[in-house]
This record gives C-alpha cells, structure tokens and sequence, in this order.
C-alpha cells in the first residue's frame, strides 16, 4: 500500500470509528455491534503500526493509554475552580431562593441537574482538539491528568466545531464497573475501595495511564469555563451547546419556574436516583440567565447563583451480630458493633464504632437487635438507633469486661472519663497500636507498613518497638505472607527515607500523650532540636501559647523516663534525624498588627472567608487560632448560627465580632 492510500484509509478509519464511539459512549445508541468496532480499531491499528505518520492525536487508537509517567504536573486553572454552597433542607432552599429573587427580581428560571458523585475535571479543546485536562486540586492549582482523561471514551478527543473552549464536568465511575472492579480486587485479596467516587479518584490518579483506562470512567460536562464569544446566553443553551459539539451531558436536568418546581424535582430524584446507573450525592440548582448569573455575583468560594442541595445519608436496617473490643493505642477500650453485612450508600457495611460503654447504654444497644446503620459524612459507618419494637426476647444485654481482653490487667475508669483503659504499658495491644500509629502517614509516613504487615511482624517478635522497625533486614521481610522482592526493597527504602523526617513527625510517632500532630510542630518549631525539648522544664512548656498543663505534664514525664531516653538514643544510633527541618515560625512580637499573640476562636458560619481563609490569614498576622472558647481567649469571630461558643464567650467575657469587623481590621 502506497502511503496516500494509508491515509486515506486511516481517515476513513478514524472517522468511523469515533462516530460509532460517539453513538456508543455518548448518545448511548449504538449502531453496529460492538464486534464490528472491534474489528475496525484492529484494522486500523495495524494500519498505524505500518504507517506511524497516519497517527493522529484524535486516533481512537490514542485512548489506549500512553507511557507512565514520574508525576503529575500541576496547572493554574485559567479561571477558578469553584465549588457549590450546601442546602441540607428545605429551608435552606427556601432561603436560597428568597436571596435570588431579592436579587433579580420575580422573573427567572431556575436549572436543575442531577449532583454527578465523582471529582470535577475540566477540559481545554484547542481549535477543535483535546488538549489537556486537570483535577479541580485546590480550585486555583490542580493536576495535569491528560493522558488518563483521554482513555474516558465519552471525552471527545476532537469536537464538532474547530473552537477553542474550556469545559467543566464530573468524572465518576458507574456502579457496574465498580462493582466489578472491586470484586476483583477482593479475589486478588487487595483492599476494596470505599465507594465508586474514591474509586473514580484513585483510577485519575494512576501515573499508568493503561491501568487508568481498565477503569471504564465515565464524564457529564455541566458547564463552559469561559462562554466569551459562544453567543450563549443561558446555562441550559451551554449545555445544548455542549450536546451539538461532541459532549456528554447528563439529560435529566430540567428547567423549574419556581422552588416549589425545584422541590418537585429533588423528591422526584430522592426516589429514583437507586436506579440509575451511577451514584449521585444531591442536586445541583443554578439560576439559568448568564446576566442574572453575572447580577448575582460570587462570595470568596462560590457562586450566588447556584447552591448544592445534599442527600440526607441513606439508612438502612441490619441485625448487630456481636460487638467486639479492642484496645488502642492508649489503652481505651472501644467496642465495635459488628453487623450482618449491608449495603448503605454504595458500599458494604459490617462494623461500625459504638465509641464506648455510655453510648451503647444510651441508645439500649443489645447483641441481636435490628438496627437502624448509616454513613455519617457518607463515610464512616454508624448505629443511629435501635428497633426495640423488633425485639424477639432473644436478645442480650451486653456487659463491658472488666479485664482487658488483650493482657487481663484490670481495666479502670479515670477521673471524669467515659472510656475504660487498660494501664498496663506492658500490654500487647497497646504496642502494635502505637507502632501502627509510629508508621501511619501523619507520623513518619512509612509507606509499605500497614497494619497487617506490623500485626505479624509484631507477632513474630520481629518488631517490639519502634526502634526496631530500623532493624529489619531483607531476609525477614521476605519470609513474611504476601511479600515479594519488589514490595521488600520498597518497603526498606521507604523506612530509610522516614529517617530524614522532620523533628515533628518524629515527636508526633512517639505517641506521648495529650500530643496531637499540631502540638508536634509547635513543639519541633519551638525547640528545634529533640535534645533542646528533652531539656525544657513544665515552665517552659507552658509557657508556649498552645501548650496547656496537661500536655506540659505528659511531655515531661514522657522524657523522664529511662525507656524513652534508650528508645530515642537507639533511634538517633539507627539514624533517625532529630531536628526540626521546617521554616521557622514567625514570632508574635516581630508583627506589627492587631492580632499578634492574640489567641482567637472561629465559630458560626462565616459569608465572605472560609473558615480557613480566615485562619490563615489571622495565622499570618500572628494569631493563634484555637479551637475552643477558655479563660486565655482573647477574641471571638463569631458567623452566623454560632452556637455554644459564642455563648461561652460571653459568659466568660471575652470580647465578640462579627465577620465585618474581622475583615475591617484584616484589611488595615
Ligand atoms: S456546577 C461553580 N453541576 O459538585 C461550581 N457541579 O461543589 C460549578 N458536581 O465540585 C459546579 N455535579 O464537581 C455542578 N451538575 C453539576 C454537578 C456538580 C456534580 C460537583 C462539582 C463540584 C461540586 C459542587
């Protein structure tokens, strides 16, 4: 075959192919049998390996997935990523609504989509061609994920019309192929991921772009970045646009006149979203005029013109089986409900935390029950409530041990606390824990040592401290169960690479008690050095604007014992860094403003800043933001709907602003 011929051919190829991919990914109404598709992509596959100049880069050959790659790179978003207010209820969608028609008047239409549960993607096309494509990151810097992108075969890698254009949308995976992969990481004895959305993430996330696309993605756009010279004027003729070019969006949105229309249309959806193929998480309202849009405007983080309303987490009933304890890391007993395994919000459930002994009394939890299980947040797995109505007379009340189930010392209960401990610090369980906790990503970051890999090499006594973890050679790595020569070398690169860890990591590892990983790096800022803080008397701890007696009296007792000196000499032998390699914190006197060394509380919900805008930038003027409203609060912030704090601090006389004031003086 002469190469004009190739070409023609490829073309020919090309443009078949991607219609029928078209009628397939996108309009979902194939017209040839997926064994013709087959057949073609062969053809012409065989046609670009002949002839590599025939390749173009909208080849569905291109989808395959490219090389791997070290990293991803980020990208500046040409404009900002934004995400959406919440409505949790009517009211809050009632409110929102009020806002709008304050605003523009009676006379709008509002655009109600489907809430698309995945990560947000957007997508540049140059002169008709796919370009590059980005996670939304942090809303100004994401990632360049192009070449996972371009294996999602409904992201057209050429659209109908030669534009350039930015479009936003929602990659997600769909429940079948989640399913299915998830039955195949369970059958290969991997972890199974959470849910379709962390599945869809993760899949985005591979820097080898042919397992990215194994993970058979899907996308709706639901929007133009930038609708410059289109010509539209309206949400919903950009989403009409959207369709005429090429992309896929998603078709039960609907026009409402009015919230009563858009209340219509949540309930409508809150009973059929369980038969769609993929998961939602609520529904997204939009005012539909680009000029109403425009009139409405933005607060710091989204739009006026939009709002998010949420599900209420999905419940389900199941019967508790049994409840299980087991002891943490600090000795505190926690019983766990283990439940006839059930399906809630995507996933299977079969435990769920029940915190402590209070609790269980509380809601008359008993061993056999029928109850009531949701996700709180969707994530974590909690017991709302039992049936008691359901109750056969079988059931049995459950007694806390008063040994611990792990060393049999005696359990106790220590002043004002809810939670039983073991005090023994000799107790087995206590010590994987902490290792488990020395190794976890907040702390030294090993990556390779999970819980089932310390578990055994604990039990094999391989490991007894967390010293010993630079101890561990090759030739007992390799004997452990699921671990070959690649997963090894990893693995003791990764704990020598934890050696050069920052001081604070260490200190958070360590696991003293009352010691969170905030108070490490105030701690590691402060001092410097382990040998500066080993050295500071109860004074001087407490002397540092965070650090309360509590923790200045565990602190100190931590190193004045001879355990501790031989465990941090034998890590410094092994060497571990002990120096804090960070920036030095800014001090308080040294700032010119109002808020330096002054201690201020959040609370309510703030309009203009986030709550972590507002930390910063207090932070960088030299506050110190805490948590809770004491006697040491020099100010309060209070949004609106503040509740418990805000009535604290009046109690207790510590001044209050509101947000006006709080940004009055930022802007001084
Ligand atoms: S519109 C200005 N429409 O929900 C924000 N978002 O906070 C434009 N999402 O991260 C977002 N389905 O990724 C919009 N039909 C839809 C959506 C949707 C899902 C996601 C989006 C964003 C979050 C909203």
């Amino acid at each position: 075959m002469e190469i004009q011929e190739a070409k023609k051919k490829a073309e020919e190829l090309q443009t078949l192919l991607n219609q029928y991919s078209y009628e397939y990914y996108v309009l979902d109404q194939p017209s040839v049998p997926d064994s013709e598709y087959d057949r073609l992509l062969h053809e012409l596959i065989e046609l670009e390996e002949q002839f590599p100049e025939v390749r173009t880069p909208d080849s569905p050959t291109q989808r395959v997935g490219g090389d791997i790659l070290d990293m991803f790179v980020k990208v500046e978003h040409s404009l900002p990523m934004l995400s959406l207010g919440n409505a949790f209820n009517e009211e809050d969608l009632r409110d929102f609504d009020r806002k709008v028609r304050q605003a523009v008047g009676e006379s709008f239409m509002y655009v109600c989509e489907l809430k698309i549960d995945g990560l947000a993607v957007t997508l540049q096309y140059e002169n008709g061609y796919f370009k590059r494509g980005a996670t939304r990151g942090d809303g100004t810097i994401g990632e360049d994920i192009t070449e996972n992108l371009k294996t999602i075969k409904s992201i057209p890698l050429k659209i109908k019309e030669p534009i350039t254009i930015e479009v936003r949308g929602e990659a997600f995976m769909p429940k079948k192929s989640f399913e299915a992969l998830n039955a195949g990481k369970l059958k290969r004895g991997e972890e199974p991921f959470a849910n379709p959305r962390n599945a869809a993430a993760g899949s985005l996330r591979q820097l080898d772009p042919k397992l990215a696309a194994k993970r058979n993605l899907d996308i709706f756009l639901y929007s133009i970045a930038d609708f410059g010279e289109t010509g539209v004027r309206s949400h919903s003729e950009g989403l009409d646009m959207l369709d005429r070019i090429g992309f896929k969006t998603n078709k039960e949105r609907r026009r409402c006149a009015t919230i009563d229309d858009v209340l219509a249309y949540i309930e409508e959806w809150t009973e059929k979203r369980q038969d769609l193929a993929y998961d939602i998480d609520g529904i997204v309202i939009k005012v539909d005029s680009l000029d109403q849009q425009e009139e409405l405007g933005f607060t710091a983080k989204s739009p006026r013109w939009a709002i998010a309303y949420k599900f209420p987490a999905e419940e389900v009933v199941t019967t508790l089986k049994d409840i299980e304890l087991s002891i943490g890391r600090t000795g505190v007993l926690t019983p766990t409900a283990l439940l006839e395994p059930v399906r809630v919000a995507g996933t299977t459930v079969q435990r769920a935390s029940l915190h402590n002994e209070d609790l269980i009394r509380e809601k008359d939890i008993r061993i056999g029950d029928q109850v009531v299980v949701k996700k709180a947040g969707d994530i974590i797995p909690e017991v709302v409530n039992v049936l008691p109505e359901r109750r056969t007379g079988e059931e049995k009340e459950f007694v806390m041990p008063t040994e611990c189930p792990e060393c049999g010392s005696e359990l106790v209960r220590l002043d004002g606390e809810v939670a039983l401990r073991c005090i023994n610090p000799k107790c087995p369980a206590q010590i994987r824990e902490g290792l488990i906790h020395f190794v976890s990503r907040t702390a030294m970051n090993i990556d390779g040592l999970g819980e089932k890999v310390i578990s055994q090499l604990f039990q094999e006594k391989l490991i007894q401290d967390v010293a010993d973890i630079y101890k561990l050679t090759y030739d007992q790595l390799i004997k452990l169960e699921r671990m070959g020569d690649k997963s090894v070398n990893n693995l003791l690169a990764a704990i020598e690479a934890s050696k050069e860890n920052s001081l604070e990591r260490l200190l958070f590892g360590l696991g003293i008690r009352h010691v969170g990983s905030k108070a490490a790096k105030t701690l590691a800022q402060e001092f410097g050095t382990m040998d500066a803080l080993r050295k500071a008397s109860r004074e001087e701890l407490t002397a540092i604007n965070e650090i309360g007696e509590k923790m200045a009296d565990s602190i100190a007792t931590y190193f004045e014992l001879e355990e501790a000196a031989a465990l941090l000499e034998e890590l410094k032998t092994a060497g571990v860094n002990m120096d804090y390699k960070g920036a030095k914190p800014v001090r308080a006197e040294d700032i010119d403003s109002f808020f330096a060394g002054k201690t201020v509380v959040l609370t309510g919900k703030l309009q203009q800043l986030t709550r972590n805008e507002a930390k910063e930038q207090l932070e960088s003027l030299g506050a110190n933001v805490s948590g809770s409203v004491s006697k040491k609060t020099d100010l309060v912030i209070a949004g609106e709907d503040a509740g418990s704090k805000l009535d604290k601090a009046e109690s207790l006389g510590v001044p209050v602003w509101n947000e006006e004031k709080l940004i009055e003086e930022l802007n001084k």
